[in-house]
């Protein structure tokens, strides 16, 4: 394998007839083409596999991957291939969660330092995608992934995510969006009242007594499938998101993980975090709330433009507990 000039960690070869550079992991490889990722990998005893996705299903799901730091438990790209994030190291897996697959033993997972495997994602999405693609867009407000190496889009794809340190629109803290800053409201919500909440704290307590409007907040959401922090209590993180077409992973969460339909509707599809054995099917409409169980993994489909208020308990230690039987993996038990 030739290696070019990537990062030190980055094993990449020179661009082949389509333009795009090849990349490899491990004993995991990644090659694109006009309209699809290939991965490959050795089993366990030593065979070779390969697994193919649709192009611009794998860079929505890597850009997602790269730009949440691998996330809260398992982002799986689809019932294939996907990460665990340990936090200080990150797990790379063919087939492992895919209940088929692991009892036919063809399945691999190999664990990397996180620097690496994020310098070598981060070099891939960079390299397949295209200019005119925006893997952070819904898929009717971006061009197509397909095709050969035509330019890059580097911008889009290194959005810094939006992490309040307290609450938007605080002293210090991140920003309200507005016009000015380069987020309109979104088509979908042009009819969202835009008017600011009056606060009237007491002298000494104007960064201390806030509110602002998050609806408004929301409309002006530039991507999708995206959660950013507005509010932060200790581990307590709010991360509202507007969704539009499907969650380009399907989320393993590693704790109990809480939805509130702020707006519209979506579908979601739970499966058992190991197997992928379907589970249930959750329609949440306008106002619902819902808990996803930490064994299970979703994914949401949502066929118009919607708000959805993701609560996550952020605590460090939550998943060493579920493991130990001291935390329940599931909200409530009656
Ligand atoms: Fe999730």
């Amino acid at each position: 394998m030739t290696i070019t000039t990537e990062p030190a960690q980055v094993r990449a070869t020179a661009p082949h007839a389509l333009g795009y550079k090849d990349f490899s992991l491990g004993a995991f490889s990644f090659h694109r083409d006009e309209y699809f990722a290939h991965v490959r990998w050795t089993t366990r005893d030593g065979r070779p596999m390969s697994h193919t996705l649709d192009a611009g299903d794998f860079l929505r799901a890597l850009m997602r991957d790269v730009a949440w730091g691998f996330f809260y438990g398992w982002v799986n790209f689809d019932d294939v291939i996907g990460t665990v994030n340990h936090y200080q190291s990150v797990d790379l897996y063919a087939g492992s969660f895919n209940g088929t697959m692991k009892e036919a033993g063809i399945d691999r997972l190999e664990n990397f330092p996180t620097d690496q495997i994020r310098a070598t994602f981060e070099a891939m999405l960079d390299d397949w995608t295209n200019a005119g693609f925006d893997p952070f867009a819904a898929p009717q407000e971006t061009g197509s992934a397909h095709g050969r190496k035509n330019g890059s889009n580097t911008a889009k794809i290194t959005r810094a995510r939006e992490l309040a340190k307290r609450c938007v629109g605080l002293k210090d803290d991140l920003n309200l969006r507005s016009d000015e800053r380069g987020a309109p409201v979104n088509r979908a919500f042009a009819d969202v009242p835009q008017a600011q909440p009056e606060l009237h704290p007491e002298p000494g307590f104007e960064n201390e007594v806030h509110a602002f409007n998050l609806f408004g907040f929301l409309s002006r959401s530039q991507v999708t499938w995206n959660p950013s922090f507005t509010s932060v209590v200790k581990y307590s993180f709010m991360c509202p998101t507007t969704e539009e077409h499907k969650l380009p992973i399907i989320h393993g969460n590693d704790r109990v993980e809480w939805f509130f339909q702020m707006s519209d509707e979506i579908v979601w599809n739970c499966a058992d975090k190991n197997t992928g054995k379907p589970m249930a099917r959750v329609l949440m409409k306008a106002g619902d709330m819902a808990a996803m169980p930490a064994y299970c993994r979703h994914q949401g489909f949502s066929p118009k433009r919607s708000m959805l208020l993701v609560w996550e308990n952020g605590s460090p230690k939550i998943p060493e507990l579920i493991r130990q039987g001291k935390a329940p993996d599931v909200a409530v038990s009656f």
